[in-house]
């Protein structure tokens, strides 16, 4: 299967197909595989699953009903924009591991605390949107190797859907939901602009 070319939006899932929470995890773990910036991994995942998840979730989805109704999961995910407070423990796990010497962690660390007071908070914010695009993507193309079609949904309350979701809005920044579950429709085919018309040669 070429998840790459077979990949369609769905919108309409076997409401009676949920997905398991290992299972779910296995997902999420290979869609984390996804590179980002400095490997922050500033994503974070709410995974909408439960009647009452989704009732919370309601309130602030424009359109984009179907989805919420028949999916296994609603997976929103949001952009960290305290990343750097994870930094420890990504270098830590890079060490234990095997992958990274403790002395190499050390400097890393103390450069990364040097450097944080300094970030402008708006490139923080894009660069994060862009690392949560990534893993977006990535989560798509996993979920049809697991057998699951998904849809990416920016059709919600951007302002309020953090809040609604219990989280801290000032720290948590909303990217993208993307709707999980068993096709219960083929989607319908999309067309892409030749190339000539988005390339420029140099
Ligand atoms: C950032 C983004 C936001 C989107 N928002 C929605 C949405 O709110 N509702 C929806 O049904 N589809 C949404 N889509 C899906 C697009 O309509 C779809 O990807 C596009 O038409 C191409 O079709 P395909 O995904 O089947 O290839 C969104 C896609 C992206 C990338």
């Amino acid at each position: 299967m070429n998840t790459l070319t077979e990949r369609r939006s769905i919108r309409v899932y076997d409401p009676m197909v949920k997905i398991s929470k290992d299972d779910m995890t296995k997902i999420l773990d290979e869609a984390s595989r996804a590179p980002s910036s400095m490997n922050m991994q500033p994503w974070r995942f709410v995974v909408v699953a439960s009647d009452e998840g989704k009732k919370q979730l309601e309130p602030v989805l424009k359109g984009n009903r179907t989805q919420l109704e028949t999916s296994a999961a609603m997976i929103v995910i949001l952009n960290d924009l305290e990343k750097y407070q994870l930094a420890e423990t990504i270098y830590d796990k890079a060490v234990s591991e095997g992958l990274m010497p403790k002395d190499v962690r050390d400097r890393q660390i103390r450069s990364i605390t040097n450097m944080v007071p300094s970030l402008n908070p708006d490139r923080v914010e894009k660069g994060g949107l862009i690392d949560c695009g990534l893993v977006a993507m990535q989560l798509m193309h996993v979920a049809k190797t697991y057998g699951y079609d998904t849809c990416p949904i920016g059709g919600f309350d951007h302002e309020n859907i953090v809040f609604a979701l219990g989280l801290d809005p000032l720290r948590y920044r909303p990217a993208l939901i993307v709707s999980i579950g068993k096709k219960a429709e083929e989607g319908y085919p999309s067309t892409r602009l030749d190339i000539k018309d988005t390339t420029f040669w140099l």
